[in-house]
């Protein structure tokens, strides 16, 4: 099945996942980039409240055309409970309908990122039964991701 893992990072858990991943389903991947400054304690905060708003960014060129793939792995970390301004931007820009699409998420634990999950399904044609993983702190427990992954990837490669 020809795949594309699609996904936002700002300080690179969401990339790992994003990396194994398409490491495991031998897909292409596009990182979305976020024009807005995200850096630094006043971003963190505007981050924050653009997640919790459900504001929409200006994001970077898109490469890869998503309408070629069958399977789209759609990845983000949770910012309050929400997914990020840009995946909510590249959601909002391509149809995915007909897609087999999955979501994945990084988070450091405050809360089980399903309402994440529960928000990108709102955003992602016919996801009633939408495949997800959210995992914890990628980058300080690297093992216990790659694993998870591993196993999360088979499921859907079964599927
Ligand atoms: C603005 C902001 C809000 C966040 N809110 C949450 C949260 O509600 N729950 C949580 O578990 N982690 C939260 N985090 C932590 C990130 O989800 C976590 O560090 C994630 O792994 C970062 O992914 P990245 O390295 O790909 O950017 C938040 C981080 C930021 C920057």
């Amino acid at each position: 099945m020809k795949s594309l893992v699609v996904f936002y990072t700002r300080t690179g858990n969401t990339k790992f996942l994003a990396e194994k991943i398409a490491e495991e389903l031998e897909a292409d991947i596009e990182e979305i980039i976020d024009k807005k400054k995200r850096q630094g304690k006043i971003a963190w905060l505007s981050a924050g409240r653009d997640a919790m708003k459900g504001n929409k960014t200006e994001i970077g060129e898109i490469t890869k055309n998503p309408s070629e793939y069958e399977l789209i792995a759609i990845g983000t970390p949770n910012w309050a409970s929400k997914p990020t301004p840009a995946i909510r931007t590249y959601l909002g820009k391509y149809d995915l309908s007909g897609k087999k699409v999955v979501a994945f998420c990084s988070s450091d634990g405050y809360d089980s990122g399903q309402k994440v999950i529960a928000e990108l399904k709102t955003m992602i044609p016919n996801s009633d039964s939408l495949e997800s993983l959210v995992v914890e702190k990628p980058l300080k427990n690297k093992a216990d991701a790659e694993n998870n992954i591993s196993e999360w990837c088979n499921k859907i490669k079964l599927q």
